[in-house]
């Protein structure tokens, strides 16, 4: 059976743990070869060890170091993945982080640390994928589009969220970024869309799960009445990627087991 993302190559920021992982292990179990990216030389091991499972179960890839906030470091991890691979036809635009204050708080280091990797970087990679695809073109062989950019955004997109004000904002930002992206590349037929995130059991929410009082709190957001996984959010990502979302441009597909359905109305208002 032909795999859905066969001969396609992808870049999937913030890869080497949480969610990031989760979709590139996925998109390399549909036939992608996956760019790991990690953010700093620490982060190496666990780029590696995602690309020794990708390998392990038949795929390829490679890891790539490179800090998204940065302009150089990111064309330079587009060009070494053209080198290689050829061209580029998948981006997830993944990497993103908490730095958590009270607005009164909170510092200018750490509202513009938040913004610089979870917005700019999202424009810087977005960027880069862009050029690439309006080089390339659309290749049937490939994939209806020429290519395809799957944000990273968050419930938070929408849901406002007090002491995360630098974190809401970046995905409200992520989530004009996306839009206008895709209005303004849909007629070279790339296609642009965000998956919005609830509550994935990853480091970035620990605290949010590790201990059974934290979980049973997280659980009365979640009408669906489980954590989400990694592997959730990559089945999306696999769809959005592959041609059986060919027709969906512009949207914000939420995974979050129906966090953003006002699960405190369901037995009163
Ligand atoms: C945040 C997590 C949080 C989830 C639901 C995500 O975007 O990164 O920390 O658990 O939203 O609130």
């Amino acid at each position: 059976m032909e795999l859905k993302l066969q001969n396609q190559v992808a870049i999937i920021t913030g890869a080497s743990s949480g969610i990031g992982a989760g979709v590139a292990k996925s998109l390399a179990a549909a036939g992608a070869a996956v760019v790991i990216n990690y953010p700093v030389p620490a982060a190496k091991d666990g780029a590696e060890a995602v690309l020794a499972e990708v390998v392990a179960s038949g795929g390829k890839g490679m890891v790539a170091q490179c800090d998204v906030s940065k302009e150089a470091d990111v064309q330079k991890m587009f060009s070494d993945t053209v080198k290689l691979y050829g061209t580029v036809d998948i981006l997830v635009n993944n990497a993103g982080l908490q730095k958590d204050a009270p607005l009164e708080e909170m510092t200018l280091d750490e509202w513009n640390f938040v913004l610089s990797v979870n917005l700019t970087g999202q424009f810087l990679c977005a960027r880069e994928a862009i050029r690439e695809f309006l080089r390339r073109g659309v290749d049937p062989k490939r994939s209806k589009a020429a290519g395809k950019i799957i944000h990273m955004s968050s419930v938070h997109e929408v849901i406002p969220w007090a002491g995360h004000a630098n974190y809401a904002a970046s995905k409200g930002g992520i989530m004009m970024l996306m839009k206008s992206i895709a209005q303004e590349f849909a007629w070279k037929k790339i296609r642009v869309n965000s998956i919005c995130p609830g509550a994935i059991q990853t480091p970035i929410n620990r605290n949010a799960w590790d201990t059974p009082a934290a979980l049973k709190s997280l659980l009365t957001l979640i009408p669906y009445q489980r954590i989400g996984e990694p592997e959730d959010i990559g089945n999306a990502a696999v769809w959005l990627a592959s041609d059986d979302s060919d027709y969906v441009n512009g949207a914000s597909i939420f995974v979050d087991g129906g966090m953003l359905l006002y699960p405190g109305f369901t037995t009163n208002g």
